[in-house]
This record gives structure tokens, C-alpha cells and sequence, in this order.
């Protein structure tokens, strides 16, 4: 009986789809909790490429149960699609369910994202523009329409009724755009739900029985701990809870029955989207590791930006999520880097800081305080065994583990299933 919740420990894009592939060939039930097809989540196959926005990565395993929490918000439109291209390259979606508690994206949620971003100006936010933050913020208003609801005509005409009214008023008055037409919006959703009707289910209930039964469940985090609505760099955010405890509350799972923790990090920091950022590099050795490390976003296409670890926020999400294990991802893109620096502290008006600042003015002002490593200068995709790494990245990774105070348990040195070394067994 075991459970492990991964997440992402950075602002995202850290390798969880890659590691959750990894862990799922063991795991039963592999389970998103939060965020939605703002999610890119890349695992590599063989010479095979998948991307997957919105459903778990531990789909490509035939025997696996796959499951959308109550806590995701979906894009009925966005999961169809990803289903016909899972299909079409022979991909058994079957262990597929979805919560009939989780909330819907509608076609105004995503004109809203876009038209309220374009009305940010300059403060934007740098969303995926999928339509996120206002299907949350429906969901909080109590004004969201559930997966379960597009299965019954009569309730979703009368809640869409209420919400469309509501809805057209702001784009007309307030954004100049053309309303929505209820007939069209209602036709489009009850089509929706007949085609995904077979995967719909109480999936608290499933997932809990899962566990109950002695199976192996893991919790596969979208987003990261810095992009966090409550605990992250705010308002330079997403609208979910991507840290451990959003697990809990987005698939109705206790938190006395969670195991372990496993945070996804890069041997780096990457973030997309506005916002501070103290250890970025606006320099050739950014460039160096943009291009080593292919840093665009899997989503957007964004370039990221690239910067050093930083122990500092990596501690800070240890904290927030109670990390017990890591995962290092993206080791070998360090392979060719001369000199890597860790940021160990933040210099704050001339004051050291050593845990993260809740201000984001603070953040924004704070300077990192870095120690230099000797980088190894030599190729370590092919290696398969920690013993097999260089010393000079052996003593990288143990410089971290000693400054967080957390196991390593996985070293990913390469995109593909085998480019994995595991130093302690999770499941
Ligand atoms: P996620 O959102 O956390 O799942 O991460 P993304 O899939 O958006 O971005 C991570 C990218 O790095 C993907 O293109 C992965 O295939 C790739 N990747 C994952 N782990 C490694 C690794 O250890 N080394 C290299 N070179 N690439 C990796
Ligand atoms: P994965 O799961 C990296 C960022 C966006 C933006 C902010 C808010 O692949 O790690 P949103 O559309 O969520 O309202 O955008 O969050 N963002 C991500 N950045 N990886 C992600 O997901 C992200 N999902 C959202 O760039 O800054
Ligand atoms: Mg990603």
C-alpha cells in the first residue's frame, strides 16, 4: 500500500511527465489534482514523442487507471483531442476517468483569459491563455458548470442560463465583444458529454479503493510549487494548487494516507510567463542552456527563461509540500558548462536572506548569492548508474542534497525512459 504525490518544485516544466512515466510502470492509478491544459507534459518513448496537456502521463501503460481529479479543470474539447491522438497512435485510452465533480471550460473562460490579459497591458500575466483562471474563478464564485452537469440537458440549460447572461453583459459592455449564443454553447457541451459519458465516474471513491485494496497510487502535480495560487509568486501565478496538499482536496484523498513526497527539479530553474526571478541568466550561458536543454514551452512554444539553482526557493518548496524525496531532472544539460553556480542565499538590502521572501517586491529586490562548482565537461546521457557519473557532478548533486536535506531518489540524465538512474526505490 503505497502513495507518492509528485510535484513540481520550480515554476514548471521541471520533467514531472517524464518522471510520472517513469514511476507509472509501477504505479496502478496514476492521478492529476489541479491545473488543466495549461499543463505540457513531455514523455519520450523509444523514438516516440507525447505530449500530453490534460490527461496523466501514465497513460502509455495499457493496465494503468488514468484519472482527471475533481480538482482539474477541463477543456471537453482539449480532452477529446488528446484522446484521438492517443488513439491514433495506438494508445489503449480505456483506463481513462474523469471526475464528475471537476469543473468544465467553457467557450467564455477562454475569450476571458485572453481579452483580460489584453486589458493588463503591461501587467500581464503571461497566461497559457487556455481559459484557466476564469473557469477557477467561476468555480470559487459558485458559478461553474461540473462534468457531471453535461450529461443532464435540463440542469445545464438552467445553470448556463444564469452564467451566459452574465457572462455576455461583460463581453459586450465591458470588452466590445460579441455575445455567445446559449442554443450554440448548450448543443456543443451535451455533444461533449455524450462522447466522454463512458469516462466519467466517482473518482475519490475509485482512487481511495485503489488504496485501500494495497495498490500503488501516485499523484502526478501539474504547474509547480512557485506557481502556486496561495504559496506561490503571486499574482505572477496560476489559479490552482499545484504544492502536495492540493492532492488532497483535488481528488478527495486524506492526507494521513500519503506516503511520500517526490519534488521534480531541474539541475537548473527555467520559468515561462512574467515575474521575478533572481537567479536568471540574461547572458550567453543562458543561451547555452536554452538551447541544451530545448527550453521551449511544451504548451505556448514560449522560449524560457533560464537561470541557476536556487536553493533558496528549492528549500521554500520542501517546506510548502514536505518534500521527501527528489527527482534531478535535465542533469546532462549541464554537461558542456564550465563553471555552475548555486545560488545558496539572497542578499536583501545588504542583509542576507535564507528562506524566501512572502513579498514579491522583496523577491524582486533581492540579489543571489551564489558558490561556483567546477562542471564535469563530459557527456553523461549515457550513463545508467550513479556510480558511473563524474565526481564533479557526483559532488553537485550531493551539494544539494546536503543544502536541502532531502534524498535524491531519481537523476534523469536525458528525455527517454532509460535515461533514468534511481538511487532509492519509491514505490
Ligand atoms: P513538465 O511540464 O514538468 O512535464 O516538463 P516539460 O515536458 O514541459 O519539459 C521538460 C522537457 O525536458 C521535455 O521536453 C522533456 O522531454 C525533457 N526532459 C525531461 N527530463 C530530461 C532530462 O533529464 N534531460 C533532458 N535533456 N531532457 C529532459
Ligand atoms: P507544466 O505542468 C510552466 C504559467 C504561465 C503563466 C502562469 C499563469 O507543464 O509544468 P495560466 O494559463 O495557468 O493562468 O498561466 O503560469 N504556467 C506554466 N509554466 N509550466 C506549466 O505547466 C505552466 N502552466 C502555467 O506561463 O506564467
Ligand atoms: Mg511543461
Amino acid at each position: 500500500m503505497s502513495s507518492v504525490v509528485l510535484i513540481g518544485a520550480q515554476w514548471g516544466d521541471e520533467g514531472k511527465g517524464k518522471i510520472t512515466d517513469f514511476l507509472a510502470e509501477k504505479a496502478d492509478a496514476v492521478v492529476r489534482y489541479q491545473g488543466g491544459n495549461n499543463a505540457g507534459h513531455t514523455v519520450v518513448v523509444g523514438d516516440e514523442e507525447f505530449k500530453l496537456h490534460l490527461i496523466p502521463s501514465g497513460i502509455l501503460y495499457p493496465d494503468t487507471i488514468c484519472v482527471i481529479g475533481n480538482g482539474v479543470v477541463v477543456d471537453p474539447q482539449v480532452l477529446l483531442e488528446e484522446l484521438e491522438y492517443l488513439k491514433a497512435r495506438n494508445i489503449d485510452v480505456s483506463g481513462l476517468r474523469i471526475s464528475t465533480n471537476a469543473h468544465v471550460i467553457m467557450p467564455y473562460h477562454r475569450l476571458l483569459d485572453e481579452l483580460e490579459e489584453e486589458r493588463r497591458g503591461e501587467n500581464k500575466i503571461g497566461t497559457t491563455k487556455r481559459g484557466i483562471g476564469p473557469a477557477y474563478m467561476d468555480k470559487a464564485a459558485r458559478s461553474g458548470i461540473r462534468i457531471g452537469d453535461l450529461l443532464d440537458p435540463d440542469e445545464l440549460k438552467q445553470r448556463l442560463a444564469a452564467v451566459l447572461d452574465q457572462k455576455n453583459l461583460l463581453l459586450e459592455r465591458v470588452y466590445e465583444a460579441r455575445p455567445l449564443d446559449i442554443e450554440d454553447v448548450l448543443d456543443k457541451y451535451l455533444a461533449y458529454g455524450e462522447k466522454i459519458k463512458e469516462f466519467i465516474a466517482d473518482t475519490s471513491h475509485l482512487i481511495n479503493q485503489i488504496y485501500d485494496r494495497g495498490e500503488r497510487v501516485l499523484f502526478e502535480g501539474a504547474q509547480g510549487t512557485l506557481l502556486d495560487l496561495d504559496h506561490g509568486t503571486y499574482p505572477f501565478v496560476t489559479s490552482s494548487n499545484p504544492i502536495a496538499g492540493g492532492a488532497c482536496v483535488g481528488v478527495g484523498f486524506g492526507p494521513t494516507k500519503i506516503d511520500k513526497v517526490l519534488g521534480v527539479v531541474k539541475a537548473y530553474t527555467t520559468r515561462v510567463g512574467e515575474g521575478p526571478f533572481p537567479t536568471e541568466l540574461n547572458d550567453e550561458v543562458g543561451d547555452e542552456i536554452r538551447r541544451a536543454g530545448h527550453e521551449f514551452g511544451t504548451t505556448t512554444g514560449r522560449p524560457r527563461r533560464c537561470g541557476w539553482f536556487d536553493m533558496v526557493m528549492f528549500n521554500y518548496a520542501v517546506q510548502v509540500s514536505g518534500i521527501s524525496h527528489v527527482a534531478l531532472t535535465k542533469l546532462d544539460v549541464l554537461d558542456g558548462v564550465e563553471k555552475i553556480k548555486i545560488c545558496t542565499g539572497y542578499k536583501y538590502k545588504g542583509d542576507k536572506l535564507e528562506s524566501f521572501p512572502n513579498s514579491l517586491k522583496q523577491l524582486s529586490l533581492c540579489e543571489p548569492v551564489y558558490e561556483e562548482h567546477p562542471g564535469w565537461m563530459s557527456s553523461t546521457s549515457e550513463v545508467r548508474s550513479y556510480e558511473q557519473l563524474p565526481d564533479e557532478a557526483k559532488r553537485y548533486i550531493e551539494r544539494i542534497q546536503e543544502l536541502s536535506k532531502v534524498k535524491t531518489a531519481i537523476i534523469a540524465v536525458g528525455p527517454k525512459r532509460e535515461q533514468t538512474i534511481v538511487t532509492e526505490s519509491l514505490f
